[in-house]
């Protein structure tokens, strides 16, 4: 099983000087995050510390007070954010499908939309994005007859479909019992292994351990600390990276 077509048109990632509040909540209190093109970030951090938030600022679910996102050195709030969301996919702790459409639909559906593709080319590209997170035999299967796991994988693959250069996950596997999380983090490790740019917000220490090339810790809106994995969980310098580690591993 391998999820991931080599992506030769993935793309840098900067943050630069992020800003964001909710009304007097300031959430992003000037992020910054550095990925190379294919590498993958890995984003930790306790709860409310602005994770999700800020994965929605690089898609622009939520636009920015101040601040910048970059793609090759492009800014994203130039971009039309339609097409912008083509570009960077996203993947959610709830997998977010149609339930009263096939998995097959589920996939075409935005294919057709967003991308205009004819339904035969549509129908193609689903069936090989299935067969590419191992979901081949279930593409005529409603969400509700699979598991969650399979569902996710459903949630990745229809992601991938559009062809993106950026994959964002903010907790793919938070909602998945324990013996299915192997199988996502499987099909996510593949695809950092074949070359996609991903922002990967996880609980999951030892996959960030051994799949990210940066962790960034955030805490309070602000990535505090950020590095190589081994030297952010061997040799972590922050006070409340330390305590934050010695709580979840
Ligand atoms: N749409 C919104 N409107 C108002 N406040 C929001 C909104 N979204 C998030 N917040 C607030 O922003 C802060 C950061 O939330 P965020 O979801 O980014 O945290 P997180 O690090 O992803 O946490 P978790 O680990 O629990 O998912 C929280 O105080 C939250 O209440
Ligand atoms: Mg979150």
């Amino acid at each position: 099983m391998t999820a991931g077509t080599a992506t030769t048109s993935s793309v840098s990632l900067a943050v630069r000087d992020v800003h964001l509040a909710f009304g007097a909540n300031r959430v992003l209190r000037g992020v910054d995050l550095d990925v190379a093109r294919g590498a993958t970030a890995c984003v930790i951090g306790p709860s409310g510390s602005g994770k999700s938030t800020l994965l929605r600022t690089v898609n622009r679910l939520i636009e920015p007070d101040a601040g910048d996102v970059l793609l090759d050195g492009r800014s994203v709030l130039r971009d039309d954010p339609d097409a912008l969301r083509q570009r960077v996919g996203m993947v959610f702790q709830q997998f977010n499908l149609f339930p009263h459409m096939t998995v097959l639909r589920n996939i075409t559906l935005a294919l057709r939309r967003l991308k205009k593709l004819p339904e035969d080319e549509a129908v193609a590209l689903a069936r090989t994005q299935l067969a590419l997170v191992g979901l081949a035999a279930k593409a005529d299967s409603r969400p509700a007859h699979l598991s969650g796991g399979q569902q996710q994988r459903v949630a990745i693959a229809r992601a991938l479909a559009l062809q993106p250069q950026v994959m964002l996950f903010d907790e793919a596997t938070s909602a998945l019992d324990p013996e299915l999380v192997k199988g996502v983090l499987g099909v996510m490790a593949e695809l950092s292994a074949g070359g996609m740019t991903m922002v990967v917000v996880t609980h999951e220490m030892g996959f960030a351990r051994s799949v990210a090339d940066t962790v960034a810790f955030m805490d309070h809106g602000v990535v505090l600390e950020a590095g190589a994995p081994a030297a952010v969980f061997e040799t972590p310098a922050h006070p409340r990276l330390r305590r934050f580690l010695s709580q979840v591993l």
